[in-house]
């Protein structure tokens, strides 16, 4: 054997038990259904544990056979994870990637193996859209000006200056960069908005907490705290009352997603507004998945609806929150 030929079987051994490590896989292949390769970003928050479980649910009940894989939060899992269904030829692969950048090597592998691809939730900034069908998925940018828009509502009318701490997302993820931009974007116009610290929580409650703790040390005086996602305003909510302040009402609080969880501290006076971000885009994800594979024409861009609900919103829309 010579040795390029050991090193392929060695890499190809490799990537399947990456896989088999990583991912649950209700067995696939040959018996008509369509076999979906998906790449999810990891566990990292609610908004993501009601994504995977809509997706699992979706394929279930839309017949297809679905090869799961965790990246916890990495993206060289995700780009082996895509790598080992491609060896295994799924018909469809979709993916949340983790970060915007650095997908265009695996995903020339994909095309080149005649595998399209969904991306789903994020987007990638590859210049080459050849690389990908559709990308299904929130306008993040809308939501970072909508959290803008509520903020410059709230301090209408009062001219002292107003400080803001940030916890961003992911660093380099499109929800991160994108909430970041569309908030600045609107805050920008009124110089009695600044924004005094900026640091990456990751989208773990964790984290959120980790550096709410750090920002109260090293910032006297915080009016506002504008959180990425949920989870990072809870742990950080956690490190406002642990500092003796009130959540909500010496600090208030601007947050993305929309968890149950979320909704019962605004409920609670503890946040103020949530920007929705809907994680439900499984049966979407599978109707798209069926186009592709057949071959049919899909819009390149697929939107999800949304909307920002307020204090005296909370408490009445809690029951039918699904996630
Ligand atoms: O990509 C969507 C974001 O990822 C959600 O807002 C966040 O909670 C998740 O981790």
């Amino acid at each position: 054997m010579t040795k390029r030929v050991v090193s392929t079987l060695a890499a190809g051994l490799l990537a399947a038990s990456f896989l088999t490590a990583c991912s649950t896989d209700s067995t696939g292949g040959g018996d008509g259904r369509l076999v979906m390769g998906f790449a999810q970003v990891g566990a990292e928050s609610g908004w993501r544990t009601a994504n995977t479980k809509s997706v699992q649910d979706a394929a279930k009940s839309a017949g297809v056979t679905l090869k799961f894989s965790d990246a916890q939060q990495k993206q060289e899992n995700q780009i082996k994870a895509i790598r080992s269904f491609i060896q295994q030829r799924v018909d469809v692969i979709a993916f949340s990637p983790v970060v915007e950048s650095g997908w265009d090597t695996v995903l020339k592998e994909a095309k080149n193996a005649k595998i399209p691809v969904v991306l789903t939730d994020r987007a990638i900034d590859s210049k080459d859209t050849s690389l990908y069908r559709t990308f299904l998925g929130s306008d993040f940018v809308e939501e970072g000006k909508k959290a803008g828009e509520w903020l410059v509502g709230e301090y209408k009318g009062k001219n002292e200056p107003v400080n803001i701490v940030e916890l961003q997302g992911t660093t380099g993820s499109a929800p991160a960069n994108d909430r970041r931009s569309g908030f600045a974007d609107v805050i920008k116009g009124d110089p009695k908005f600044k924004v005094v610290a900026s640091q990456t929580g990751d989208f773990t409650r964790a984290k959120g907490k980790e550096v709410m703790q750090a920002f109260l040390k090293s910032q006297p005086d915080i009016d506002v705290l504008y959180a990425h996602n949920d989870d990072m305003a809870l742990g950080a909510i956690q490190a406002i009352e642990e500092a003796g302040k009130k959540p909500g009402t010496d600090i208030k609080v601007i947050s993305v997603d929309g968890i149950k969880d979320a909704f019962q501290a605004m409920a609670d006076g503890k946040i103020n507004v949530l920007v929705e971000c809907n994680p439900l885009l499984g049966d979407q994800l599978m109707e798209l998945a069926k186009k592709v594979a057949k071959g049919e024409t899909v819009p390149t861009r697929v939107k999800v609806t949304e909307g920002v609900f307020t204090q005296d919103q909370a408490a009445a829309a809690l029951p039918s929150r699904s996630y």
